[in-house]
């Protein structure tokens, strides 16, 4: 089944083609640059960008992999959760092209895409728990199969992908900065007791970020020593060469510190959800904050703990793309399952519903 993904629900725009779970090429065109001087994503700037680029990325992903539209059987587009703008951009196009060239099309959710995308690299050990990390997410999962998702824990507040981006702001990183805080946290010893691990003491599998980055906010706001002169673009290192040596030491510990507190939270309320749910034989970590080295490496250890195979995407397919989107489309094509023209965009912070329509003898 030659399945066409569409990827717009935030600042990246993507199209790819699988084929029977193998995928045949990728293009992505990521905004970050265009957002990077507002300090995050503007809405707007998304929605027109998305619009703009892609009909080109589309025409070079058919034209460079000699594909005839028309051959395609299933489009299968991100729906959301995501921004309502931008995602309507896709949903446009993904409706125009599956009415063109008669394919079927499939309503993707994101989430569950980030956390198949591992799928199209080897195959995922079910029933498995899914800890989905990412820029609007932090998200727990007992996944049964391909289509069923059951939610055990969600963050009420910030995103743990947010919370690194909010502390790298408050440092002047470069934006987004959850790479550039991975990258002054390796190799250093961080202080356990500098950050709180925030909505531990309970039993709830939800999490709770936004008091550790005020903690963070806090404890910088009382040593700007170690805040980058202004808002860095581009290279972070060459910025950090503006900070004294001691300061640079100072705010790799601040950094290694934090991004401990988030990963042994993170442990925590897994392991929490692994003793509740009972069996399952693997570990899916999934998102932008699954490319973090330290969460990799705790999530390892906490899988070889329980004996679960850990299932990690390599650090291309953890964050936004449409491969994963073609990939899940085609599993949910698979299975029967479609929707027809009134597919609706679900905005971040609404359920996407699980609306398909069932094919006969799909
Ligand atoms: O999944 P994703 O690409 O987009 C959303 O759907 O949100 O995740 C983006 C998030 C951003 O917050 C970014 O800072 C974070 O993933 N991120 C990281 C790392 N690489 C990307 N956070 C921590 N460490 C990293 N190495
Ligand atoms: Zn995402």
């Amino acid at each position: 089944m030659l399945c066409l993904g569409i990827e717009t629900s935030c600042d990246e725009t993507a199209v790819a083609l699988v084929n029977d779970g193998q995928l045949i090429d990728q293009r992505l065109a990521s905004q970050i640059d265009v957002h990077a001087v507002f300090g995050g994503v503007v809405p707007e700037i998304a929605s027109r960008e998305h619009l703009r680029i892609l009909p080109t990325l589309f025409r070079e992903l058919v034209k460079e992999n000699g594909v005839d539209p028309q051959e395609i059987d299933t489009v299968a587009v991100a729906r959301g959760p995501g921004l309502l703008g931008a995602l309507l951009i896709g949903l446009s196009f993904a409706k125009a092209l599956s009415l063109s060239c008669n394919a079927r099309l499939v309503g993707v959710n994101h989430l569950w895409a980030h956390l198949l995308a591992s799928g199209l690299e080897r195959s995922i050990p079910f029933p498995a728990m899914g800890l989905l990390v990412s820029g609007g997410h932090t998200h727990t999962y007992r996944i049964g199969s391909p289509v069923e998702f059951d939610l055990l824990g969600k963050t009420l507040d910030d995103a743990a992908g947010e919370a690194f981006d909010k502390v790298a702001k408050t440092l002047n990183f470069p934006y987004p900065g959850g790479k550039y805080v991975d990258m002054l946290a390796q190799g250093v010893e961080p202080d356990k007791k500098l950050f709180p691990r925030a909505f531990i003491d309970n039993p709830s599998l939800d999490f709770s970020f936004s008091g550790l980055k005020t903690a963070v906010a806090v404890y910088v706001q009382a040593h700007q020593e170690v805040v980058l002169p202004h808002m860095g673009e581009g290279d972070c290192a060459a910025f950090l060469e503006a900070l004294s040596p001691e300061a640079r030491e100072h705010v790799a510990c601040i950094c290694a510190s934090f991004n401990w507190s988030v990963a042994d939270t993170l442990r925590i309320k897994v392991e929490r959800a692994l003793k509740k749910t009972g069996h399952v034989k693997s570990l899916v970590v999934a998102g932008g904050v699954a490319a973090n080295s330290i969460i990799r490496k705790t999530m390892a250890d906490l899988a070889d703990r329980y004996g679960l195979q850990l299932v990690l995407p390599s650090l291309g397919l953890c964050t936004d793309n449409a491969s994963m989107i073609a990939y899940a489309g085609e599993l949910l094509a698979q299975n029967g399952f479609e929707h027809d023209l009134t597919l609706e965009a679900i905005p971040r912070g609404r359920i996407v519903p699980m609306d398909w329509l069932i094919r006969r003898g799909g």
